[in-house]
């Protein structure tokens, strides 16, 4: 099996207008978005709180691209068929997030949507190198996760690391924090293929005004071209 390999802009609604998910999924997809990231919080594995399984089933008409669920939360197995039945094309479980991952990932896979593994920003790449046959896409935080707009964690050795023992697996690997024009060629070169963007998507734009997010994502796009 191959996988698209070419890079993919994933903006994370994190950034977006809560009051207006729908018509803002719309708006960045017309812009150019390739995924869409949806970051799902539950103030417990991480200090913040964002929306759950129901409002990923009421967005997920507005998604044309594919839906990329990130959980940021603890337990992930009683919510995994919730999820998948939202239509969530990805369901992304932190591998900090408890003592069975490969068991998540497993479940993931079997309610039907495809299995992807994070990893905190201390945590080593080692950490997901067993569980490569049961993943889909392997996500690398460049924040410690919990909130939009921080500052980016240089982390591209680890990445090529992960980017070596991906090998031909057909696995994504994705980053996610600080992404920017500044931070992407880095990652790029180091093999990622999906970046997560929130503040440097949605910044400067507006459902009323949408052509910013185009211009953001062309110059996301423009920096590692
Ligand atoms: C952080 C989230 C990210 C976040 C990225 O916990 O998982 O997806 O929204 O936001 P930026 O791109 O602003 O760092
Ligand atoms: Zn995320």
């Amino acid at each position: 099996m191959t996988i698209d390999r070419s890079v993919k802009i994933a903006p994370s609604i994190l950034a977006a207008d809560f009051a207006n998910f729908g018509a803002e999924i719309d708006a960045v997809e017309a812009q150019g978005a390739d995924w869409i990231h949806v970051d799902v919080m539950d103030g417990h594995f991480v200090p913040n709180i964002s929306f759950g399984p129901t409002t990923c089933a009421a967005i997920r008409p507005h998604i044309k691209t594919v839906m990329d669920v990130h959980l940021m939360i603890a337990p992930v197995d009683p919510y995994i068929e919730e999820f998948a039945n939202a239509g969530a094309d990805f369901i992304t479980a932190h591998v900090e997030a408890g003592p069975h991952i490969h068991r998540t990932l497993q479940a993931i896979r079997g309610a039907g949507a495809k299995a992807g593994v994070a990893l905190n920003p201390g945590t080593p790449a080692s950490a997901v190198a067993h569980l490569l046959n049961v993943a889909d896409l392997v996500c690398v935080m460049t924040v410690n996760p919990g909130f939009g707009g921080q500052s980016f964690i240089p982390l591209e050795s680890k990445v090529a690391e992960l980017r070596a023992m991906i090998g031909d697996r057909p696995i994504h690997l994705e980053i996610d924090g600080g992404v920017t024009p500044a931070t992407a060629p880095g990652l790029v070169q180091a093999g990622a293929d999906v970046l997560v963007a929130g503040s440097a998507v949605f910044k400067g734009g507006s459902v009323s005004d949408p052509a910013p997010y185009g211009d953001n994502i062309r110059a996301i796009r423009a920096s590692y071209s």
